[in-house]
């Protein structure tokens, strides 16, 4: 039995230029889908993961993530008194315990890795999850429980990895897979953003990782990398350097890309489908839709 995975990180410290100029004053993780924002539907999938101890790598103006996870006492009152109770557990459920987050500062957008490192002093001896909000995975089995159930046999690090076309190869992490079982990947070499042509696999990482505290050390052993950033690909990449196992696990889920436009919108549409109080009036609206018309012109 592995050493149980109950703390997680989560970067939110990039610059979020994809949504400018929203992003200028709104945190990319606190733009709502459907009534709720980003950063609840990562948070949920960890809670459901059994993810104790919450810890945020943010930056400069990104105080509404830290004020959306405080208690609300005027609300709770205000909604206590007039009887909306439904609306009051809604808020309650997104009270975060005293002392289950913690916020460290990105003082540089350096790069996901560099901000996953932010957080070494936090995490200390034990294994960890990263979860990038960005990723939302509609699933029946969160996405983090599944991996966390598929690390209690194979240990080592793991990460999130999903088939995408070889167009899309170039925007991603890209695993080399030595073998394959079942849902399990055992992974022989992983590129960060390779170039057209040059993917070994069609298997990309997706925003979901399963960490071992070594991973906090191979900072020290890499350079920048794709981007001129620091890379989190690298440093779980030089574990194979080290002669340690990394894995690959393909999930079973609808990832949709919230970082992009295009992404975030699907996803708000997929997730109003799936609401029962919008599902008819969202239906007849995409329906009633000109799309040849819209295309056309
Ligand atoms: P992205 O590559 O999506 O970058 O980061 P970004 O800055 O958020 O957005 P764009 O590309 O400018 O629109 C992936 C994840 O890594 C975090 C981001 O917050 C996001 O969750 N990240 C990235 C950091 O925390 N620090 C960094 O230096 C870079």
């Amino acid at each position: 039995m592995k050493r149980k995975v109950t703390k997680a990180i989560f970067p939110v410290a990039g610059l979020g230029t994809r949504f400018l100029p929203a992003t200028k004053s709104v945190p990319k993780e606190i733009m709502t889908l459907v009534d709720r924002p980003l950063i609840q539907y990562a948070i949920d999938e960890a809670r459901a993961a059994g993810i104790e101890d919450f810890i945020f790598v943010t930056s400069r103006g990104k105080s509404a993530l830290e004020d959306y996870f405080d208690h609300s006492p005027e609300l709770e009152s205000a909604l206590r008194k007039s009887g909306k109770t439904d609306l009051l557990d809604t808020l309650k459920a997104t009270n975060m315990d005293s002392g289950a987050i913690a916020y460290i500062r990105q003082h540089k957008a350096l790069g996901l890795g560099h901000a996953v490192s932010c957080a070494r002093k936090l995490i200390g001896d034990e294994p960890f999850a990263v979860i990038l909000p960005d990723d939302l995975i509609a699933s029946e089995k969160p996405c983090l429980q599944q991996m966390i159930e598929a690390y209690q046999d194979t240990g080592g690090a793991m990460v999130a990895a999903m088939e995408v076309t070889p167009e899309q190869t170039s925007s991603y992490g890209v695993l080399d897979v030595l073998s394959e079982d079942g849902s399990v990947v055992k992974v022989k070499g992983m590129v960060e953003k390779p170039a057209a042509g040059t993917a070994p696999s069609n298997l990309a990482v997706i925003g979901r990782y399963i960490l071992t505290p070594r991973i906090m050390q191979n900072f020290k052993n890499i350079e920048r990398g794709a981007g001129g950033e620091i890379q989190l690909t690298d440093a779980i990449a030089y574990e194979l350097t080290a002669g340690r196992d990394i894995f690959g696990y393909k999930f079973e889920g609808e990832r949709f890309d919230c970082g992009s436009k295009a992404g975030f919108l699907q996803a708000t549409v997929s997730f109003a489908l799936k609401r029962p109080e919008l599902r008819d009036e969202m239906a007849g609206f995409l329906k009633s839709l000109d799309v040849d018309k819209a295309l056309a012109g």
